[in-house]
């Protein structure tokens, strides 16, 4: 990690003192069983070993930085403390009810996401409690073959990221390993996922964008490493727009790359739903069927023959959120979008074919792998408004384009420019058009003049960024070793 000259001596010194006494405490209570050294099994020993007072149970020091307080602030601000408890309330327990499951604290289907589960390569020691929740092991790894070694400064900071992997310890430094973890639970992966039914029984859709749920995430670690991560410097705007656009970038490759690898393993199971309705967009099948309610299509569809192919009448539309923009933003010529609008004419149909989609989901992971997406090329705000924001793409046809359009400019508003409050203006007109209607908790009342609101916006966003090329376009990062 980069080691930031200001604090890391105290940092190193704090270590030093507090943690070499617990190392021994810890190690004389939990000696590593032969068992799990033997098989390469690493127990979990609950939040209670990280929550010392001088680990990282503390309170923030002005100079020790958030990790002091890690413990504290994942307890008080962090949802994830919480993902445990939610499964035992009324409403999770009338999820699984419906589901005919067991009630959802117990069931596995659940516990995969919101606690760390048993599953035949966990084990756990006597400390450990369910509870917890998706705990500080669940994020960074099963501790019982790192936590002593990590509680001695000198050892801890000499070994290798791999040797630390080894002993069980999960690397989530790198903005693009942190990103694949986050999307494991926020999108789903081969072994834990959110299908219609879950959401039929209630549960909320995933749709996750990881600068927006970075910035929203109560930190227990630097901000300022991630901004040195990004940009090579510390505090600036500069910094912080850079970090927002990588962030953004990043999610989109690891959102596109976990919605294709779940589809793959869906298409694949003959035992799951096919098609699986959480893949396609929601209102293309709810919607009212009285002349009232009913959302009236504000496109000409005969004029914007681009749209065809994916939207048409007797198409099922993907879902956009999982989709995110990569389409748009990838540099040329184009690598995904070829693959990609092969997979979705295979699932636009009513019966997609397993094989096939099997097949189509490879081909679009392949050409994702050789997809290299840098905020040089790519993530300005003028070039995202030049293809998300394009009047033939019709963002704003339905609420969920114009919420990944609004996502787009929002995480890439150039601090650095001089027209800032002007951007910064527009973008929360697009905010405020995407808002719920009071009273309720989905975008069904989207319509045609929120949508006008959104292209006007848009277009002014465009002209905004292209009237003022030089102090939108971040320099490059100059990375320091
Ligand atoms: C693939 C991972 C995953 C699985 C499996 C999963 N959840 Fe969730 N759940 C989430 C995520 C992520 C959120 C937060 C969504 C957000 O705000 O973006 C969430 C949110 C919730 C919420 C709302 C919490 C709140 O604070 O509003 C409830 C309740 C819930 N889940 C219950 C369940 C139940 C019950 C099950 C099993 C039937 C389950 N979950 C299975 C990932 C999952
Ligand atoms: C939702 C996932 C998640 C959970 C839960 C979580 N962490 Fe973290 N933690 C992170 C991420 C991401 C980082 C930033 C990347 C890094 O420094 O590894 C981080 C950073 C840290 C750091 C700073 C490391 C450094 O070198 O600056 C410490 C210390 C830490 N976490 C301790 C804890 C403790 C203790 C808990 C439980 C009370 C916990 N974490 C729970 C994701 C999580
Ligand atoms: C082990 C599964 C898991 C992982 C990994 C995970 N989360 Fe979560 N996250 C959840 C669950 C479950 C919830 C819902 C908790 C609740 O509301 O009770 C949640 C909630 C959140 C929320 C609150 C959302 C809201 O609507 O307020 C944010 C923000 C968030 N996660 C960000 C992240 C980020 C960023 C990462 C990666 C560093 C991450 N999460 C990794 C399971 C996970
Ligand atoms: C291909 C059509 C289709 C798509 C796409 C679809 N659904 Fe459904 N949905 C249905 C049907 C059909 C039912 C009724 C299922 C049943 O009763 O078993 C349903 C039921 C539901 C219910 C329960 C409503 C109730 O009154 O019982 C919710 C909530 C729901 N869907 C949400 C969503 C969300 C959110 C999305 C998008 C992620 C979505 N659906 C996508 C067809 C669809």
């Amino acid at each position: 990690m980069p080691t930031l000259p200001a604090t890391a001596c105290s940092v190193a010194l704090s270590l030093g003192i507090c943690l070499s006494v617990l190392g021994t405490t810890v190690h004389a209570q939990l000696p590593p069983s032969p068992d799990s050294l033997a098989t390469g099994a690493q127990r979990y020993l609950g939040a209670a070993s990280c929550a010392a007072s001088n680990c990282h149970g503390g309170t923030t020091l002005p100079d020790s930085g958030p990790k002091y307080a890690a413990h504290r602030i994942w307890i008080k601000d962090d949802p994830h403390s919480r993902a445990y408890e939610v499964l035992c309330d009324e409403r999770s327990q009338r999820m699984t009810a419906r589901l005919g499951w067991q009630p959802a604290h117990k069931e596995a289907r659940c516990l995969a996401c919101h606690a760390v589960a048993e599953n035949p390569s966990h084990t756990f020691s006597s400390s450990f409690q369910v509870s917890d929740g998706v705990s500080c092991e669940a994020c960074h790894g099963p501790a019982e073959q790192w936590l002593d070694d990590h509680s001695r400064p000198q050892i801890w900071h000499a070994l290798t990221v791999a040797e630390k992997e080894r002993r069980g310890f999960r690397s989530l430094e790198p903005l693009e390993l942190r990103a694949k973890f986050c999307v494991t639970c926020h999108v789903g992966a081969t072994d834990r996922e959110v299908n219609h039914d879950m959401i039929a029984a209630g549960h909320p859709r995933l749709a996750f964008e990881y600068a927006g749920y970075s910035a929203i995430l109560k930190k227990h670690w630097r901000l300022e490493d991630d901004q040195f991560q990004a940009s090579g410097e510390i505090g600036t705007a500069h910094a912080s727009t850079m970090l927002d656009t990588q962030l953004w970038l990043i999610g989109q490759v690891a959102t596109v790359r976990a919605t294709l690898e779940l589809t793959r393993h869906r298409a694949e199971s003959s035992e799951k739903p096919w098609p699986e309705f959480a893949e396609y967009r929601c209102f293309a099948c709810h919607q009212s069927l009285t002349a009232e309610g009913s959302p009236k299509s504000f496109i000409d569809w005969a004029n914007n023959p681009a749209l065809w192919d994916v939207d048409r009448a007797g198409v099922m539309p993907w879902q956009p959120a999982s989709l995110g923009a990569i389409g748009f933003i990838e540099p040329e010529p184009p690598l995904v979008v070829g693959p990609l609008r092969q997979l979705r004419s295979e699932l636009g149909n009513w019966h997609p074919d397993r094989g096939i989609t099997t097949q189509q989901a490879t081909a679009a992971l392949q050409a994702l792998d050789h997809l290299t997406l840098t905020s040089q090329d790519v993530a300005t705000p003028v070039r995202v408004l030049n293809r998300v924001g394009a009047k033939e793409n019709h963002v704003e046809r339905d609420w969920e384009h114009a919420m990944q359009a609004y996502l787009a400019v929002a995480a890439l508003s150039p601090a650095t420019s001089k027209r800032q409050p002007e951007f910064l203006a527009q973008v929360e007109i697009l905010r405020q058009a995407l808002r719920f209607k009071a009273g309720t908790d989905s975008p069904g009342q989207y319509d045609e003049s929120r949508g006008q609101t959104i292209r006007a916006a848009l277009d002014r966003l465009h002209e905004l960024a292209s009237t003022s090329p030089t102090d939108t376009v971040p320099p490059p990062p100059t990375r320091q070793p």
